[in-house]
């Protein structure tokens, strides 16, 4: 990744300018901020940016992205940087705007349950807020108590509620957004349904920081739902476990979480996270965690039970049901922190495939049979409600040229293989860095020079988020 030499580097004239409408703690420079803001949690990716600004509004951005277009600075917008694709890393240098100090909930509707937020809110403290009226803000990737909103719209993040509720973008109905020139432009209405002009909402979100700066948003919310039922379902093998998935849908139940942990991904989570002891059998391959919620407590018993007779069917073990709020936080906080405890265990490489639900199976067998071939071992595990298996291959014992060289071999195939089966190479944590020399595998070269031509009309020097997304840049 070579920087191209048209981008200026920040000098002291550059600082000067942005300390003429910004606070001293807006701007930060010194060497460890750099650090700190020049990674997220991809892999061990550092790169170190020339600046951090920390806006405090929508004026202020536009100031600031308008100064950078002239001058031709690179921009990276970050949020809690909780990413595993690299899409915040500063790869250019440049300037990183953290978005951590536009973080108010400006307004929670309850008379038409919409809310109105700044990018920088802490997702799990607007799923609290909009609890606390009763109303439902779905989606809740894992990391839900770090990541903003204004990440999650980047990558049009998931969760495990996106089975039955749908990812970020079914709840965005609006954006105000800060183009590369500094302009500033709204994007929808605060309405429900909207056929007026092209959706540039839905073209911002899952963009990447690509295409311009999202400052305001206005989502729609959802009554809350008074119940739940989980329950851990063991299974002699992680291909049964997949192959249950569909079968419980095709029986006309959409459960509200639908999670598979291959035997491993449980193992290490289990020694990583103390406070969770469950004891699990020598002949246990993989689990289901399976949510139910509703309104009454008696149809979701039914619900549960019809789930318990359908993987009887698959060489599912003994369901277990958790009784209280603390043993459903407990296994949820299990499932939760599964991609932190592979990380702590070695190198890794995450891969965010996803295929048509059915297909689940195809796929797990057909990633551990490219791992043989390739000599790497995998940790499998993610949303099978919604066909999405996070692949994680550990570095362990292979040595770094098998790393380095033949490993995006076996990745290649893995994607070909997902391409094969209807799916495609991201399910929720974007192209970003790491998968962009993939995106061929997905997309004609055709398919490619019309997304380019898309950024090349918002963003015409190329500031925004340069060297992610697409293969050749
Ligand atoms: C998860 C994140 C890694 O599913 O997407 O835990
Ligand atoms: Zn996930």
């Amino acid at each position: 990744m070579k920087r191209p030499e048209t981008y200026k580097t920040i000098d002291a004239s550059d600082r000067h300018y942005f300390l003429s409408f910004l606070g001293d703690s807006q701007l930060l420079w010194e060497k460890e901020a750099m650090q700190e803001y020049g990674h997220d949690e991809t892999e061990d990716y550092q790169f170190e940016p020339e600046i951090v600004l920390k806006p405090q509004s929508t004026e202020e951005l536009s100031k600031i992205l308008a100064y950078c277009h002239k001058q031709r600075i690179p921009v990276y917008s970050s949020g809690a940087r909780t990413g595993l694709s690299g899409g915040a890393l500063p790869i250019y240098g440049g300037l990183v705007l953290s978005m951590e100090k536009m973080n108010r909930i400006l307004e929670i509707d309850e008379r038409n349950l919409q809310a109105t937020v700044e990018p920088g809110v802490i997702n799990q403290v607007f799923h609290e807020a909009c609890k606390e009226k009763g109303l439902f803000y779905p989606p809740d990737p894992s990391s839900w108590g770090s990541c903003t909103l204004g990440g999650n719209l980047a990558l049009n993040a998931g969760g495990p509620k996106a089975v039955k509720y749908g990812v970020t973008n079914a709840y965005v109905l609006d954006l105000e957004v800060v183009l590369a020139t500094g302009e500033i432009i709204r994007t929808g209405a605060k309405v429900l349904k909207n056929s007026t002009g092209y959706n540039l909402t839905q073209l911002m979100v899952g963009s990447e920081g690509t295409l311009g700066v999202i400052t305001k948003v206005i989502f729609k919310l959802i009554p809350y739902p008074k119940e739940n039922r989980l329950m851990l379902i063991p299974f002699a093998s992680a291909e049964k476990a997949c192959e249950a998935v569909s079968a419980i849908f095709q029986a006309g139940i959409v459960p509200s979480g639908m999670e598979f942990m291959e035997r491993d991904a449980i193992d290490y989570t289990l020694n990583f996270v103390d406070e969770v002891n469950l004891p699990i059998g020598p002949e246990v391959g993989a689990h289901l965690l399976v949510e139910v919620d509703g309104n009454y407590g008696d149809q979701l018993m039914e619900d549960c039970m019809k789930i318990a007779d359908i993987v009887a069917n698959f060489e599912a073990g003994e369901v277990l049901f958790a009784d209280s709020e603390n043993e459903k936080a407990a296994l949820w906080k299990l499932r939760r922190r599964v991609g932190e405890a592979v990380k702590s265990h070695s190198v890794y490489k995450e891969e965010d495939t996803v295929v048509p639900r059915a297909e689940l199976a195809t796929l797990l067998r057909g990633v551990k049979s490219i791992g043989a071939k390739y000599g790497f071992h995998s940790v499998c595990y993610g949303h099978a409600g919604d066909g999405n298996l996070h692949v994680n291959i550990l570095k362990h014992k292979m040595n770094d040229k098998a790393w380095q060289e033949d490993l995006p071999k076996g990745i290649r195939e893995i994607f070909q293989l997902v391409k094969q089966l209807g799916g495609t190479i991201s399910g929720e944590h974007g192209i970003g860095l790491v998968q962009k020399d993939y995106l061929d595998i997905v997309f004609s070269p055709l398919e490619i020079a019309l997304q380019k031509q898309i950024k090349q009309v918002f963003d015409p020097h190329q500031i925004l988020n340069p060297g992610k997304l697409f293969p050749d840049n």
